[in-house]
């Protein structure tokens, strides 16, 4: 089969979407085109057909029951409605005081936590942010350490968006419903690919998203549990009083029968396309190994996510080496979201030097990677890190037997 040029190996950052997805949608654009809350005529009635049907999907997909799924535009607005909603909702003293609650998350969450519970932080709220260890995975030993008498809130993603370590969530569920902590996990980077159970795992409200599991962007969905313990959240966006009022807005109709079908088909595929990906991760990872020296992969070695690797490369630098490996499309070890090029705090939250998260791709597999793009992408990246230290002055001095880290580069 021939190869397509550039490789997509970009899947942590968005996939894209299943044509059995967008077929699934398009009806929804020209025939199916009421709006779900219109109780009067049959155009109505038809869409929230349509929207109870993915309702059901995303529901099974997790373990859920259907009224238990509240659309959302994604997992940024999920987690926003999970911290802050459940924050306000369980709030020891109310707003204007301080301490109102203690809060626990980690230093290596996605922005889309970290932010809302820094704002959390600012309405009077104490938020713990832990350290995690060099492996990245938050265990629920340091999570129960860190339980306070005023512990409210507990938000731990399931799997890290940037090295894929996977966190003891079941577990860390457990130690908050044996204290009545109401705990959210975002598992945006989990959920399609890993089988979920919200019961099973102790989980109170759970956030995901269409666009990293082969659906559209801007449509998601958050779990908001029902029964023992029922768990409420004070709604974030008002106005209409649509998903019973937890998230008000006329529903994207496509977009909810996309992310439906996508869910249903990760349901169906989640099992061979597992063990399809780890079995192309693992080629990836033991050839750049093998023929590349000075590299280290970044997080736990077996608790990470099939379809993640974030590989630091010694002696070159990670931006000159996106540039050299052009037809392969991934992430670098640099905040993408800034024009800085500082490197990732996740990388840094597990103590990475800062030469070595410069250093460092996260290359991230999905549902239409091939064996031939992993084969290109192998040769691509062991071409250009040997090509690069060739010309790398840093790289000639660590062949002279010099320790870099104790070179003075300050002149004088
Ligand atoms: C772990 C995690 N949380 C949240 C998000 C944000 O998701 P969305 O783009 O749907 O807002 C992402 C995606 O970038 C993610 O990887």
């Amino acid at each position: 089969m021939g190869l397509t040029l550039p490789v997509y190996l970009d899947n942590a950052a968005t996939t894209r979407v299943d044509p059995r997805v967008v077929e699934a949608m398009l009806p929804c654009f020209t025939e199916i085109y009421g709006n779900p809350g219109s109780r009067n005529h049959s155009f109505g009635w038809d869409a929230e057909a349509a929207v109870n049907a993915a309702r059901a999907q995303a529901a099974q997909l997790i373990g859920a029951q259907p009224k238990e799924i509240i659309f959302t535009s994604g997992a940024t607005e999920g987690n926003n409605l999970a911290l802050k909603g459940a924050a306000e909702m369980y709030a020891k003293k109310p707003a204007g005081e301080t301490s109102r609650g203690h809060i626990i998350t980690a230093q290596h969450e996605h922005k889309a936590v970290l932010d809302p519970a820094k704002r959390l932080q600012k309405m009077g709220f104490d938020v713990t942010f832990l350290e995690p260890p060099a492996d990245g995975v938050i265990t629920a030993e340091a999570v129960k350490g860190a339980m306070r008498e005023d512990t409210i809130l507990v938000s731990i993603m399931w799997a890290n968006n940037e090295i894929g370590s996977i966190n003891e969530v079941p577990k860390i569920g457990a130690v908050c419903h044996d204290r009545n902590v109401i705990f959210h996990t975002d598992a945006t980077q989990w959920v399609g690919k890993m089988p979920t159970d919200v019961n099973r795992d102790n989980i109170d409200l759970l956030t995901w998203s269409g666009h990293k599991i082969y659906g559209p962007k801007g449509v998601g969905a958050m779990y908001l549990r029902r029964r023992k313990p029922r768990v409420r959240v004070v709604a974030q966006i008002e106005g209409g009083g649509q998903e019973r009022g937890y998230r008000s807005q006329t529903l994207n109709v496509p977009g909810v029968v996309g992310f439906g079908k996508a869910c249903e088909l990760c349901s169906l595929e989640m099992d061979s396309e597992r063990d399809r990906l780890l079995a192309l991760r693992t080629k990836l990872e033991k050839s750049l190994s093998a023929s590349i020296d000075h590299v280290q992969v970044n997080g736990h070695a077996e608790k990470r996510l099939p379809n993640i690797m974030n590989m630091s490369f010694g002696f070159v630098e990670g931006e000159g080496l996106m540039m050299a490996i052009k037809d392969v499309a991934v992430s670098s070890g640099s905040a993408c979201t800034s024009a800085s090029l500082e490197p990732s705090y996740v990388l840094k939250s597990l103590g990475v030097g800062d030469d070595l998260a410069h250093s460092s791709l996260r290359i991230s597999l999905g549902r239409f990677t091939t064996e031939a793009e992993i084969d290109f992408a192998i040769e691509k990246i062991t071409w250009a890190v040997h090509h690069l230290r060739t010309l790398s002055p840093l790289w000639d001095m660590h062949n002279e037997g010099i320790d870099i880290n104790s070179i003075n580069w300050q002149s004088h």
